[in-house]
């Protein structure tokens, strides 16, 4: 199974990213968007495991106090496009935590550095229309082990394990 540890978002920030999505669908782009239910913070991607037991072992100890998270800008890799994460120290520190537990616990994941990103269209043709992207903030009081299937209409992501703030 294909495994990767994410926040996922408040419906409020859903919101303010779908807008986005419909601004960009409008100004004329088209590629594969994100949908609703799919829109999170990647934190580490583990990949192919065999199992996910060691990995939710691996992440119920990480502790972290909630803390907030303000969305930041639109860029782009390539043809994938996103919306940035502000970075701030509790985020990095969290990501720090989550990433040196896998390690510990001797679990692979990708050490590319931690760039906070939301896809919101994979595949995008056209020129980037110049919009922002709204302001939208949520307390981050939990993150997640999720699971990723291919499903006949796009991805389909399964919350594997839920790890809360103290
Ligand atoms: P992306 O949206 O930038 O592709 C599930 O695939 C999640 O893991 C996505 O958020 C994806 O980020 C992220 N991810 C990070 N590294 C990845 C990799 N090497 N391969 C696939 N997905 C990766």
């Amino acid at each position: 199974m294909r495994l990767f540890v994410a926040i996922n978002l408040s419906e409020a920030m859903k919101a303010a990213l779908i807008n986005a999505q419909n601004e960009m669908y409008d100004g004329g782009i088209r590629g594969s968007f994100t949908s609703e239910e799919n829109l999170h913070l990647t934190l580490a991607f583990i990949g192919e495991a065999p199992d996910a037991e060691p990995v939710v072992e691996a992440l119920s100890p990480v502790s972290f106090a909630p803390f907030s998270l303000e969305l930041e800008g639109l860029g782009s890799f390539g043809d994938l496009w996103w919306a940035g994460m502000r970075s701030s120290p509790p985020l990095e520190a969290l990501t720090r935590r989550i990433r040196r537990a896998l390690a510990e616990a001797g679990i692979p994941f990708d050490r590319k550095r931690f760039s906070p990103h939301i896809t919101l269209i994979r595949r995008a043709r056209g020129v980037m229309p110049g919009i922002g992207i709204g302001s939208a903030s949520m307390t981050a009081d939990a993150f997640s082990l999720m699971r990723s299937d291919r499903g006949r209409n796009g991805m389909i992501y399964t919350e594997l394990g839920r790890f809360t703030a103290e």
